[in-house]
């Protein structure tokens, strides 16, 4: 029998991790296409074009582009996107008004012009907290009138397979059906009422940890790249991740100078360089004078990686140091921490391709979205 397609739309699609892990879903002949996107980045659509087959448009999400596309495609059944969105205080509780946040806004309007029977909105986990609440009021309030039930919840990705601990605030709205959250029925119900994932504990879950999903990469040199795997795949993961593939793309580590080099020696596994016990090894001449808490910090390879933010070579603004290598994470090691197979190629320049790979919804994190999705709503 022939698989029976979800259309979805894709805005604020970057270079496709959702589009990519939705993709992968199936519940019987169910299965999930991106009929269009949309996203003002040219480097992150051409990506998207590469690797998913369509091209998205590249401009500014608005309601008369949203009906320009509809247009096109005819209706779709599911909406998903990350609208981008700053905290900031205000008193005032319009926040959906605030033009500060006209893009969350900007994905509600499609959702009320296209009306698809089910959309996944995602977000940083500050989310329900931006405005003292107020936002996430407003947009919940709005879906409701729109005629969705709403689920919030906070996912945490290395329960899906994916080997890094990043957290990310989900809403899903469904007309008809229920949805349930993937994985385990989930925990905590935090003081804000929102149905929380527990962030402490991946007990119970088998974890793949940073050396199962990049331990078959060469060894690099700060600033070499080299393309070609060092071994044959070491687990199911790196198998998976390998499909197809004959050469790692991107596996290029950002270059460090010789006395950056030497103060990452000092730093030991799952500690930073500002740990008073660390900080007091290092020989004066190397400290660095200021950093985040979690910067100038080594990733532990037995645990799946902290999240990978936009920064992760840079090891002065985040968590990004190899585990037993003096640099920080090359390009292809930051795409597997999200999922990302190696035969999945970026476009654009290399800080293009970092801040792709750093903004993704992991593959596989999307993947169990869609199937929950599938299962329950279509
Ligand atoms: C968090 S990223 C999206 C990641 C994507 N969902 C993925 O899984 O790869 C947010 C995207 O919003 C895009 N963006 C920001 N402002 C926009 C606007 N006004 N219209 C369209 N896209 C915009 C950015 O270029 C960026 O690619």
């Amino acid at each position: 029998m022939k698989a029976k397609s979800i259309k979805c739309l894709d805005l604020f699609s970057g270079c496709g991790g959702m589009s990519l892990g939705l993709s992968w879903a199936r519940h019987g002949q169910l299965a999930i296409e991106s009929v269009a996107a949309i996203d003002i980045w040219a480097a992150a659509c051409e990506t998207y074009e590469r690797n998913l087959g369509i091209a998205p448009r590249v401009e500014r999400v608005s309601a008369e582009l949203v009906s320009e596309v509809l247009d096109q495609v005819g209706s779709v059944d599911l909406i998903v996107g990350g609208p981008p969105c700053q905290g900031f205080s205000t008193s005032g509780k319009r926040a959906l008004s605030d033009k500060r946040n006209h893009l969350v806004k900007s994905f509600l309007d499609a959702v009320e012009l296209a009306q698809p029977k089910a959309f996944v909105m995602e977000n940083v986990t500050g989310f329900t907290t931006f405005q003292n609440g107020h936002l996430f009021d407003e947009v919940v309030q709005r879906a409701m009138a729109l005629g969705y039930q709403v689920h919030p919840g906070v996912l945490l990705a290395s329960r899906f397979g994916v080997p890094q601990r990043r957290r990310r605030f989900i809403l899903v709205g469904t007309r008809s059906g229920t949805f349930r959250f993937p994985g385990r029925i989930d925990t905590d119900v935090s003081s804000d009422g929102l149905l929380e994932v527990d962030q402490k504990t991946d007990a119970g879950f088998s974890l793949v940890s940073f050396y199962d999903a990049t331990s078959d990469l060469p060894r690099l040199a700060a600033g070499e790249q080299v393309d070609r795997y060092s071994k044959a795949p070491q687990n199911d993961f790196q198998r998976w991740i390998r499909t197809g593939s004959s050469k790692p793309s991107d596996h290029v580590s950002p270059n460090h100078n010789p006395k950056f080099v030497e103060l990452l020696s000092h730093i030991p596994q799952g500690k930073s360089a500002f740990d008073p016990d660390v900080f007091r090894e290092i020989p004066k001449r190397l400290r660095p004078r200021s950093g985040f808490a979690n910067s100038y910090a080594r990733i532990r390879g037995s645990q799946p990686a902290p999240t990978i933010t936009r920064n992760f070579t840079t090891p002065s603004s985040a968590n990004c140091i190899h585990p037993r290598q003096h640099r920080a994470l090359s390009l292809r090691e930051g795409a597997r921490c999200q999922s990302f197979p190696d035969t999945f190629e970026f476009m654009g320049s290399m800080s293009d391709k970092r801040l792709q790979i750093g903004n993704a919804v992991p593959p596989l994190l999307a993947r169990a979205i869609g199937n929950a999705l599938l299962e329950l709503c279509f």
